[in-house]
């Protein structure tokens, strides 16, 4: 297949090509190679025939988006129109990328892919104005809601832990906002799967499990050789950040095991992840 990955040196961008380089030709495009916010965009994407295009383009920058709140939406929103666009004008499926963040995350709920969004925060409603313009313009999509996501050399939770507990030598972390931990190569073998079965839709990919900012963070400590590092549990409203978080977006991937597409729990991927590390 002939593949388009724009946002690919993002992390899922990354992990994308690393799964699917021996057997695909691709198009793999960094922002600066194709700006997913320009309307030329779409005839550069369609002008390459492209079988397939993946968007894992966006601003995720979550707290920026507060600031920003035009160049979120610009990217998530717009740019997500131009690439449904694009896959339209190519004649190509599209995979776009969305978030646990689309829904209110009240806690104690755990939502599947059919639940009603409901998005608290500013970043969080650009991503669900993205799949409303998927939605609308082309059928051809698969959109996948993911979490948490982690990988090698990307900027997220684990770099930020690591950073400072080795900074403060001590730790506080939010005990009551829950989620997916989510490795990216995880997540990008799970969309390969998903293309080979034309079973267009909206699907929930994190890896298996969930748990807390702080039982994460204590997790990612045992593993970077980290455990004597102190860590205190706080409130979510001890913790001052300029987006509001959902406390509790838990995905439930109830539609992929139907078509034979698990992930594995999110201990063991965050195991794989520091075994790579080490060896790298
Ligand atoms: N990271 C998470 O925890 C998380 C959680 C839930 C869902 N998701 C979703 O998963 C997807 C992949 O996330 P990720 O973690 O791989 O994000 P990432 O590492 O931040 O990568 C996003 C990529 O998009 C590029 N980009 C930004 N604006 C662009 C534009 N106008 N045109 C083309 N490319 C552009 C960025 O390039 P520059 O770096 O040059 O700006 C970056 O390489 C996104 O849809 C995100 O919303 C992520």
């Amino acid at each position: 297949m002939r593949i388009l990955i724009t946002g690919a040196q993002g992390q899922l961008g990354r992990a994308l090509q690393e799964v699917l380089q021996h057997e695909h030709d691709l198009l793999p495009l960094s922002r600066q190679e194709g700006d997913i916010t320009d309307p030329r965009f779409i005839a550069q994407a369609a002008a390459w025939k492209p079988d397939l295009i993946i968007n894992a383009a966006a601003w995720t920058d979550v707290d920026g988006a507060e600031r920003e709140p035009d160049a979120a939406f610009a990217v998530n929103a717009w740019g997500a129109q131009n690439v449904a666009l694009a896959a339209r004008a190519a004649d190509a499926a599209l995979v776009h990328v969305s978030t646990n963040e689309v829904f209110p995350g009240r806690p104690g709920v755990f939502y599947h892919e059919f639940d009603e969004p409901g998005p608290v925060n500013t970043y969080a409603r650009s991503k669900w104005a993205g799949e409303r313009m998927v939605r609308a313009l082309w059928p051809r999509h698969y959109i996948v809601r993911t979490a948490w996501v982690f990988f090698h050399g990307g900027s997220n939770f684990i770099t930020k832990i690591i950073a400072a507990a080795d900074k403060f030598g001590r730790l506080r972390v939010v005990a009551d906002e829950f989620g997916n931990p989510t490795y990216a190569l995880d997540l990008a073998t799970a969309i390969v799967r998903l293309i080979t079965t034309d079973h267009y839709g909206t699907y929930h990919f994190t890896n298996a499990g969930y748990c807390s900012r702080y039982e994460y963070a204590r997790a990612i400590l045992e593993r970077a050789g980290r455990d004597h590092v102190p860590i205190i549990p706080i409130q979510h409203h001890q913790w001052k950040r300029l987006a509001t978080p959902p406390r509790h977006a838990v995905l439930r991937n109830t539609l992929g095991p139907r078509l034979g597409i698990t992930l594995r729990p999110w201990q063991d991927a965050l195991d794989a992840f520091f075994q790579r590390e080490r060896e790298a």
